[in-house]
């Protein structure tokens, strides 16, 4: 099992980053651009410059992958994968979906994963073997066994050459599951199909940050995260499926 100061310190630095998000969402705060639609706040800073100071302080020799800051130099054996701010648009309107995600690789392999949205005071976790929970509260994937009783989640890429292609597929799914939502922060996306909220999601451009943490929290709880083509992957691919399980084979001929 992980170390438990693991846990310890991702939580602290989970609850302190999503209390900077949730102090600022009514302020007056800066947004710039990374890219046309691609946003930045100075919130996101904020609360990616706390997550870091805590992390070194406790694990100075740990390597670290962050969205805003890159990565950094260190032991490679233990490497922290961090969104500060997933859902970064919705954060900028005021729309109260977005999240802080944390993530510790050992080896090559996700150990622990945390995601915790500040506004409903939803904190999902993970430590490989140990089960997936809500608020300290076991959780598992939902049982929907077909598309026409899904429902599905995705999310577009910052880049519109790539938004075409999933419309695409967005297209086909709304005319195959129940219903499908794009709600704005894959972190969180993938913890409701941890939970069962949501039966599947796909995308096609993520980050290791968006995956890392709600991949193992997913698998957790008994579903599973595949690339595009329904086999094993990485929070290092860009293009993922995730489901119940159930629903995987026939969601991956659906996106493929
Ligand atoms: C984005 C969100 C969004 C997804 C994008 C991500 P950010 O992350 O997770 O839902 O569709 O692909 O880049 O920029 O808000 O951290
Ligand atoms: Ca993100
Ligand atoms: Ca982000």
């Amino acid at each position: 099992m992980a170390d438990s100061r693991f846990f310890t310190v991702a939580k602290e630095a989970a609850l302190e980053a999503g209390r900077i998000l949730r102090e600022h969402l009514d302020t007056d705060f800066k947004v710039f651009k990374k890219g046309i639609v691609n946003l930045v706040t100075e919130v996101d800073l904020k609360a990616e410059k706390a997550i870091l100071e805590r992390i070194r302080r406790n694990f100075p020799d740990h390597n670290i992958l962050s969205e805003e800051h890159g990565t950094s130099e260190g032991e490679v054996d233990y490497r922290w994968v961090i969104d500060p701010l997933d859902g970064t648009t919705n954060y900028s309107h005021r729309y109260p979906v977005f999240c802080v995600s944390i993530a510790l690789e050992h080896a090559g392999q996700t150990i622990l994963g945390i995601v915790y949205n500040p506004m409903s005071e939803e904190m999902f976790t993970a430590e490989r073997g140990q089960g997936a929970f809500l608020n300290g509260k076991r959780v598992h994937v939902s049982a929907a066994d077909s598309l026409i009783e899904s429902l599905l989640c995705t999310g577009f890429s910052y880049d519109r050459d790539h938004v075409k292609s999933n419309l695409e597929l967005f297209n086909k799914a709304c005319m195959t599951a129940q219903a499908v939502r794009r709600d704005g922060s894959a972190a969180l996306d993938l913890c409701y199909v941890a939970c069962g909220r949501f039966d599947g999601f796909w995308e096609l451009t993520l980050h290791p940050w968006d995956v890392a943490a709600g991949k193992l929290i997913i698998e957790e709880a008994g579903g599973c995260v595949t690339n595009i083509k329904g086999e094993p992957c990485t929070h290092y691919d860009p293009a993922i499926i995730a489901s119940n399980g159930r629903i995987h084979a026939a969601l991956t001929e659906l996106v493929s």
